[in-house]
């Protein structure tokens, strides 16, 4: 059957609960074929707003009380990556504005850095009304939840994204800079990284007829947000690859190649179960997130061999 695209841009939250997210994701496929302008973006933004405020969570709590341990900890284990990741991308995205080469990226990236501090609220909400904490204010409950020592995690959010944004802090004209941010920012850790993170929980939450909880619909929102950002992510390097293959294809490459690593580190759970438990095997996740990105990179108008 056809997937009626206009039907999931316009739906509201309650209506995201009858969406699946590979509907969603077919935003970005659609945009390969026929690449939406920043402003497109820009416009699309105004049509999909949404508010943390909306979301009813007193389903999810009742799931919360009777879940099991295990359940509990697969589910504590991905919302510290989403929580503390929402968190990163909204600190370090202001130098990407800055560094904006026209007024329409400068716009777009605006709308993005809002839609970044909705996804970190909405964590922080879930986390005080549905598994519930003692942290008096955001910054204690960071602290608290910050994930436990995952290399490839802590090297890409704590220092390389920390390290391009200051980069481009410090020279916004860096034109190189901002191609490899956003392939970082973009393509590593939106694309590649949450989209898949949020495909497998939001479809294990479908599987199990959750799809009238607060969370499903909220991370359903989130989801559309990113398909977004994404699409922007991928406009912008076909643009940099056209005007000048030999220059920014090898960047970008680079840049993959050097994340590659991260991308396996940081998609590894502590525990197998995590992943095992839901129907699904570690080489099935990252296998998806490896196709993602090659289908982007096709976009963008390269291939992970230099
Ligand atoms: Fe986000
Ligand atoms: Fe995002």
């Amino acid at each position: 059957m056809a997937v009626d695209l206009d039907r999931i841009g316009r739906a509201s939250l309650k209506e995201l609960g009858d969406i699946r997210i590979d509907d969603v994701l077919s935003f970005i496929d659609r945009g390969i074929e026929n690449m939406p302008s920043h402003m497109d973006l820009y416009r699309r933004w105004e049509a999909q707003q949404w508010a943390v405020a909306d979301i009813d969570f007193s389903l999810d709590r009742q799931d919360w009380l009777e879940a099991t341990d295990l359940d509990r900890k697969a589910t504590l284990w991905s919302h510290r990556l989403f929580f503390n990741g929402e968190e990163r991308v909204t600190a370090t995205l202001a130098p990407f504005v800055w560094a904006a080469p026209t007024p329409e990226i400068e716009v777009f990236l605006s709308t993005q850095m809002v839609d970044e501090a909705r996804h970190t609220v909405f964590f922080e909400r879930w986390w005080r009304e549905v598994c519930g904490t003692d942290a008096k204010d955001m910054t204690e409950l960071l602290a608290e939840i910050r994930p436990e020592a995952n290399e490839g995690y802590n090297t890409l959010f704590y220092e390389r994204l920390p390290a391009t944004a200051q980069r481009l802090a410090s020279n916004p004209r860096d034109f190189d800079a901002f191609v490899e941010g956003v392939t970082l920012y973009h393509i590593v850790i939106e694309a590649t990284i949450a989209l898949t993170g949020q495909r497998f929980e939001l479809e294990a939450m479908r599987e199990q007829q959750l799809t009238d909880r607060g969370f499903y619909r909220g991370f359903t929102a989130i989801a559309r947000d990113e398909s977004r950002h994404v699409s922007f992510g991928i406009k912008v390097l076909q643009e940099a690859v056209r005007e000048d293959p030999k220059r920014y294809a090898p960047l970008i490459q680079k840049t993959l190649v050097e994340c590659l690593p991260l991308i396996t580190g940081t998609l590894d759970p502590p525990d197998p179960r995590f992943i095992t438990e839901y129907g699904h095997t570690e080489s099935e996740i990252v296998q998806f997130a490896f196709d993602s990105l090659n289908k982007r990179l096709r976009a963008i108008g390269i291939n992970l061999a230099a």
